[in-house]
C-alpha cells in the first residue's frame, strides 16, 4: 500500500440503509488487516461533534453482515451546519488522531464530508449507502436492491385483496427526488402505472388509461406513486382520480419506513463488503474527495461534488416498457 494511515474514523449518517453494517464490516476488516485503526463515529455528524467515538475491533462487526440498520446510528446533524459544529468535529478528529474519515450515506452525508474536507483538510472517501440509488457514480447504491425486494414482496400481497375486491390501489413508495424504487418495482410487480418525479403527471392520461382497462375488463389494479411526484403522494392521487371518476373503490397503501428496514439481500451484502474495502484501498492510494462506486463491475472514484450534483438518469425505455406491459 502506498500510503501508510494509522487511524482512519467511520460513521453513517441520514436515512439508514440495509446493507451499512456490510459496509462497516468491510472497512473495519480492511484497515485492520492492512494494520490501521478504526474509530467508529455514532450517530453521523453528531457524534463527530459530541466526541461519541469508539475504537473498533474484529470482533465488534462480527454478526452484523445480515442485520438491517447501522450499529453506528444515524442522524441528521443541525448543529454540524454552523461554523461552531464543525470546528467542534473537528477538534475531535484531532483528539482521536484520525487522519482520514469513511462516510457512508447517501448526498446530505457527502455534502457535509466535503465541506469538512475543503475547510480542515481531512481527507474523505464517501460510500454510497441509500435505498434511493440516486447518486451519480455507482450502479446501485447500497439498500437500494433491499428496498426494492421488500416493496415487490408488499405489493403482491396488496394485488390479492385488490383482485378479491375489484379495487384500484393507489401504493406510495419513497423517493423524495428519485423514481427508482417506484420504476423498477413497479416493472417486477405488473403496475397498471407509475408516476415518478423525473416525469410530468397528467392525471388525465392516467384515468384515461384507466379507463381502457375497465373496457378491457381490468377492474382492479396498482398504482405505484413515489413519494415526490409532482402529482402530489399516493393519497392526493387518488383523490385526484376519485373526482374525476367516483366509481372507482380505491385505496391507499403508504410503505415508508419498512423499505429502510430488514435484513440486507445478498446483492447489498455483496456491494457493501465490496465498497466499504475499496474506500479503505482507495484511502492507501491517496483518493480523497471522491466517492467510491461500482460500475459495470469495475471499481470507479467519482469526485464526491460530482456524485451528489450529478445526475443519475432514469431509463426512459424502462418507463415505456412498464407501459406497454401494464396493457
Ligand atoms: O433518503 C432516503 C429516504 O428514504 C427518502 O426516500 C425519504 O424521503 C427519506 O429518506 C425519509 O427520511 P426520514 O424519515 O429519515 O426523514
Amino acid at each position: 500500500m502506498e500510503k501508510n494511515i494509522k487511524k482512519i474514523g467511520v460513521f453513517t449518517s441520514g436515512g439508514d440503509a440495509p446493507g451499512m453494517n456490510a459496509a462497516i464490516r468491510a472497512v473495519v476488516r480492511t484497515a485492520l488487516n492492512y494494520g490501521t485503526e478504526v474509530y467508529g463515529i455514532c450517530r453521523g455528524y453528531d457524534g463527530l461533534i459530541n466526541g461519541d467515538i469508539k475504537k473498533l475491533e474484529s470482533k465488534d462487526v462480527s454478526g452484523i453482515i445480515q442485520r438491517g440498520g447501522t450499529i453506528l446510528q444515524s442522524a441528521r446533524s443541525k448543529e454540524f451546519r454552523t461554523p461552531e459544529g464543525r470546528e467542534k468535529a473537528y477538534n475531535n478528529i484531532q483528539k482521536f488522531g484520525i487522519e482520514a474519515l469513511i462516510a457512508i450515506g447517501g448526498d446530505g452525508t457527502f455534502t457535509g464530508a466535503s465541506i469538512l474536507n475543503q475547510e480542515f483538510g481531512i481527507p474523505v472517501i464517501g460510500v454510497p449507502g441509500t435505498i434511493d440509488n440516486d447518486l451519480f457514480g455507482t450502479d446501485l447504491t447500497i439498500g437500494y436492491n433491499t428496498a426494492m425486494n421488500t416493496v415487490v414482496e408488499a405489493i403482491d400481497k396488496i394485488r390479492d385483496t385488490a383482485g378479491s375486491h375489484n379495487r384500484l390501489f393507489f401504493i406510495e413508495v419513497m423517493g423524495r427526488d428519485a423514481g427508482f424504487i417506484a420504476l423498477n418495482t413497479g416493472i417486477a410487480t405488473g403496475a397498471e402505472d407509475i408516476l415518478i418525479p423525473e416525469t410530468v403527471t397528467y392525471i388525465d392520461d392516467l384515468i384515461l388509461r384507466l379507463r381502457q382497462n375497465k373496457r378491457k375488463g381490468k377492474s382492479s389494479g396498482i398504482i405505484i406513486v413515489a413519494e415526490g411526484d409532482d402529482a402530489g403522494g399516493a393519497y392526493e392521487v387518488a383523490r385526484k382520480v376519485k373526482e374525476h371518476d367516483s366509481t372507482y373503490s380505491t385505496r391507499v397503501t403508504v410503505l415508508g419506513h419498512i423499505q429502510r428496514g430488514g435484513s440486507p439481500s445478498l446483492i447489498d451484502r455483496v456491494l457493501a463488503s465490496f465498497l466499504g474495502y475499496q474506500a479503505v484501498i482507495g484511502l492507501y492510494k491517496g483518493k480523497s474527495h471522491h466517492m467510491v462506486g461500482r460500475i459495470n463491475g469495475e471499481t470507479v472514484f467519482t469526485d464526491i461534488t460530482k456524485a451528489i450534483k450529478g445526475h443519475h438518469e432514469i431509463d426512459r425505455e424502462m418507463l415505456e416498457l412498464a407501459r406497454i406491459l401494464s396493457i
